[in-house]
């Protein structure tokens, strides 16, 4: 059955970085509404890469308040705040409203593609973005963005939404391949998160022979793991993937960085508990993995 999306509002469930930056850009192209801890009628400032900035008018809505038969519903909280905040939003919306999870690591796509009663789709981005102050938030680099069903179903509904995004300025495609695409970024996000926020340096620090050796054995632990799980590498290779995005983010604080300073909880279970769920599964020993998730705090 091909499907696509029903009218109604576009919701949007996390008013953080990522929610409040999809909002903007959305604005002017859907109905949308913005689901926040607490409502607020104040403007959303959007900072572009360019350092212009404009106000959206965008009505950020308690959970309770959600209209109840939106056209689909984006989830932009952090992965551990997902299964939480569904629960709690759940009872307010047609049970089958489409969802798409825009969250990095492996850990309730899943589970969520095989319960939840509508379609399901992930997203993995590379847009960058972060909240400034109670209404702001800085879209600070460009990037690509891809959905998919984790078995390529509802290709007509990522087609469709990935055409809205793209109308929107912000570069999207729909695939196939959404299995994969979330598997390597989130061996890129294991290969650097974990140790900048470990030692609270700058990704590009990595690049330093203090971090280089550390770097190449989670690399190599991953590559392990990968083929195990039969998920194909990137056609430069695993190595050739990580360095280039250290080098391209070189002067960043990863976002596990920023969670660690700001005393926040971090995604170490969404992006390393899955690689050392599959190193048990397929008895693979990986002491550098082990050692980032124990040194990096929940
Ligand atoms: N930011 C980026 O550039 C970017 C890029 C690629 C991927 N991602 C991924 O996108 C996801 C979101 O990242 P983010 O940077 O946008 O995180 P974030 O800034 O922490 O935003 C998450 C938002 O969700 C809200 N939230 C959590 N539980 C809620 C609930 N029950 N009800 C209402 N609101 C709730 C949080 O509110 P509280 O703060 O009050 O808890 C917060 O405002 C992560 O998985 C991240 O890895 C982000």
């Amino acid at each position: 059955m091909k499907t696509v999306a029903a009218s109604g509002p576009w919701l949007i469930l996390g008013a953080g970085s990522l929610g409040r930056l999809l909002a903007c850009r959305l604005a002017n192209h859907v109905e949308l509404a913005l689901l926040a801890r607490q409502a607020s009628r104040a403007p959303l400032l959007l900072t572009d890469p360019a350092g212009a900035q404009s106000a959206h008018s965008i009505a950020r809505l308690r959970l309770d308040q959600a209209p109840s038969t939106p056209a689909m519903l984006h989830i932009t909280t952090k992965s551990h705040a997902v299964e939480p905040a569904l629960r709690e939003l759940a009872p307010h919306i047609a049970p089958a409203t489409p969802l798409v999870l825009w969250q990095n690591g492996f850990q309730i796509q899943q589970p969520l593609t095989r319960r939840w009663p509508g379609p399901v789709l992930c997203a993995t981005t590379s847009e960058g973005a972060y909240a400034d102050g109670r209404d702001g938030v800085v879209h600070a680099g460009h990037g690509h963005t891809f959905i998919g069903h984790l078995d390529g179903e509802h290709p007509g509904l990522a087609a469709q939404i990935a055409g809205v995004l793209a109308r929107a300025g912000l570069a999207s495609a729909a695939c196939d391949d959404i299995h994969r695409r979330l598997w390597h970024k989130l061996a890129v996000n294991a290969a650097i998160n974990p140790l900048v926020a470990r030692h609270r340096i700058a990704n590009g620090r990595l690049r330093e022979p203090a971090f280089r050796p550390r770097v190449e054995a989670v690399i190599a632990e991953v590559a392990r793991i990968m083929d195990a799980e039969r998920i194909a590498p990137p056609e430069s290779g695993w190595t050739t993937m990580v360095w280039r995005v250290i080098e391209s983010t070189a002067g960043n604080r990863a976002s596990m960085l920023q969670d660690v300073l700001a005393g926040r909880p971090t995604e170490r279970e969404a992006i390393l508990a899955p690689l050392l769920d599959a190193a048990t599964r397929h008895r693979l020993d990986v002491p550098a993995l082990t050692d980032l998730y124990r040194h990096t705090p929940e």
